[in-house]
């Protein structure tokens, strides 16, 4: 096995793992990997969604999106889908997914179907060291704080992209986190906000919170808290939603990425409540 560090934040690219093998000791390694480098890449990786579907039920039960209607053989699997001529695509600002539920999600697995001959990179972030570098002053203000979260309805995940087909579900939901939040399995504090989702932080005026969120997301944008991965096809990523944000940047322009398909299967695995 070689495992070639993306930056000096976080993610690995790993060769020699075979993600086809779905016994319990290949698990333990793709496990142990992700929770070192929280974001881990996989090329050349020819998995079916039946494949995929099985690795991700190692990690724990597979959570149904609460907008996004999943393909038809595999509701579990949400198709995300560019069209060639869109500028947009899902994704596409600082979040960490899912976190307005009331139990947001433990990791995804993603699978490039189609990409582009340039343009559509993720970018992810590392939230335990967002926690570890920030402002000494904001973290007396914030530590025992909790933020909202809420979701932005169907329109923000359906409506506003050509390629993506909702489920009729038109609710929104919020729900209040900690702020740091401690991860379960490794103890690390976590900065647990973020630009997309998060309102305002509990009990304090308006001005204020938007004040403290706004130095905290600058922050959390941080360069040097950051990775970086290019897509080829068949290429999966399989990230810790509890201790990364991420950021599909939609750089498709004339003459450039724009004019071609970004096509990619998601599957997410249940967490448990932040505390
Ligand atoms: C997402 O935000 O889950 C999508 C990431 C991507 O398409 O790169």
């Amino acid at each position: 096995m070689q495992v070639k560090l993306l930056s000096g934040a976080l993610g690995a690219e790993i060769r020699g793992v075979s993600l086809k093998d779905t016994s319990e000791k290949n698990f333990g390694v793709i496990n142990n990997l992700l929770l070192e480098h929280k974001v881990i890449f996989f090329r050349n990786q020819n998995i079916s969604p039946e494949e995929q579907l099985a690795l991700a039920a190692h990690f724990g039960p597979i959570e149904r999106h609460a907008y996004v209607k999943g393909l038809d053989q595999y509701p579990e699997i949400v198709r995300i889908i560019k069209k060639p001529n869109e500028k947009n695509q899902w994704g596409e600002n600082w979040h960490s997914d899912v976190s307005y539920n009331l139990k947001p999600t433990k990791a995804v697995i993603l699978k490039s179907i189609k990409i582009p001959p340039v343009g559509g990179d993720t970018m992810f972030a590392n939230m335990e060291l967002a926690w570890e570098t920030i402002d000494e002053k904001i973290k007396d203000k914030i530590k025992d704080k909790k933020a909202l979260h809420s979701s932005l309805g169907a329109e923000f995940f359906v409506d506003n992209y050509e390629g993506m087909e909702g489920n009729g579900n038109h609710e929104e939901y919020s729900n209040e986190h900690p702020i740091v939040r401690t991860h379960p399995d490794t103890g690390k504090k976590i900065l647990f906000v973020n630009w997309t989702y998060t309102k305002n932080i509990v009990g304090m005026d308006k001005k204020e919170s938007d004040e403290i969120l706004n130095k905290i997301f600058k922050h959390q944008a941080r360069l040097d808290l950051t990775c970086r991965f290019q897509w080829t096809e068949n290429a999966v990523a399989i990230w810790d939603n509890r201790s990364v944000q991420h950021y599909a940047i939609a750089d498709f322009f004339p003459g450039r990425g724009l004019g071609y398909e970004r096509i990619m299967d998601r599957i997410a695995i249940q967490g448990d409540s932040p505390h």
